[in-house]
């Protein structure tokens, strides 16, 4: 297992004026990392505030728990998926909480080790999973799914134009045995689609992003932590998401939305017999990325964050 864990925590200031962290609360952040966040919230919430961490990298939970042990027993930190959260809280004695924290999407970490499988930059395992103790490796997953499957993932995930060739370009090179690295997969997508080109992201970064959000279920995942909300949270607790891409923001949005309007009549109804909002938002608005941050971290650059705080 590697520990050395660089990651930089995005929209850090935002997150902390968001949760609003304070002494006696319970903070949940289920997608620990590094533990850049949890320990602003730490800090923040001191000397009681007490923080459970969730995330299903081992090298993560390993770079956390070195970064939080100073705060003794007011984290807690557990392996595991936050649509897991329900258990895990259970397990930590924890009821409901002041603030959850998701930050989606991978680490630098992920993104840079080479061995993770996640990156085009260079040479690796197609692996991708961001649990390497369980369930089915990239390639499997390449190996197992139709050409068309294929093709369904990479337009769906990666909104790729030209996902029908990218799939058969793949589904080629692993029938000739010439799909063997992440730098291999990453020539068979260049194939179809073309060369980097000066200013623009890499022709492969699609195609990498869709393989990995269906390794991980990371749809999933989040669809069913949203279904969740807003139970895990106290009265006046707040939820925030950073997403990376439009289709996570999109069902982020969408169930926000449903949370602060709940009332679904036609106008001109007379009486409305929905339930009353659950939540509101804590802005109107998702919040971007600062310039000075992107200048600082060019990974940053697509993040926003969302947040709604519950009322009832
Ligand atoms: C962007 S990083 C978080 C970085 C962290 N906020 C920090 O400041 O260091 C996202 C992390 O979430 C984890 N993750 C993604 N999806 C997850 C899920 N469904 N359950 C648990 N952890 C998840 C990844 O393994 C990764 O470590």
């Amino acid at each position: 297992m590697d520990t050395t864990f660089e990651h930089k925590s995005v929209l850090l200031d935002e997150v902390i004026s968001i949760l609003a962290p304070h002494k006696d609360g319970v903070y949940c952040d289920g997608t620990l990392g590094g533990g850049g966040h949890a320990e602003k919230i730490l800090e923040a919430s001191a000397p009681s505030g007490r923080l459970i961490g969730i995330d299903q990298d081992l090298d993560a939970i390993a770079a956390a728990k070195k970064r939080l042990e100073k705060f003794g027993g007011r984290a807690q930190i557990f392996h595991g998926r936050f649509s897991q959260l329900a258990e895990l809280l259970k397990r930590a004695g924890v009821s409901q909480l002041d603030g959850l924290l998701l930050d989606l999407g991978v680490s630098s970490h992920q993104l840079d080790e080479a061995t993770r499988g996640f990156s085009f930059m260079n040479a690796g395992p197609i692996d991708m999973r961001m649990d390497t103790s369980d369930g089915e490796t990239a390639l499997e997953l390449l190996n197992r799914l139709s050409e068309d499957e294929l093709a369904d993932i990479i337009f769906r995930f990666g909104e790729e134009r030209m996902a029908r060739q990218v799939a058969r370009s793949i589904k080629r090179m692993e029938t000739e045995g010439t799909l063997q690295t992440t730098q291999d997969l990453a020539v068979a997508v260049k194939r179809v689609v073309g060369h980097k080109r000066p200013g623009k992201s890499d022709p492969a970064t699609k195609t990498f992003q869709a393989i990995r959000i269906a390794v991980n279920d990371e749809m999933k995942e989040l669809e069913s932590v949203l279904q969740m909300l807003p139970e895990p949270l106290a009265v006046g607790g707040a939820v925030a998401i950073i997403t990376f891409h439009s289709l996570e923001d999109r069902m982020v949005k969408q169930r926000f939305d449903e949370l602060v309007k709940p009332c679904k009549c036609p106008p001109g109804m007379p009486v409305c017999t929905c339930p009353k909002p659950y939540a509101e938002y804590t802005t109107r608005r998702s919040v971007r990325v600062s310039n000075q941050e992107t200048e600082l971290n060019r990974r940053a650059r697509s993040a926003r964050v969302r947040a709604i705080r519950r009322v009832r």
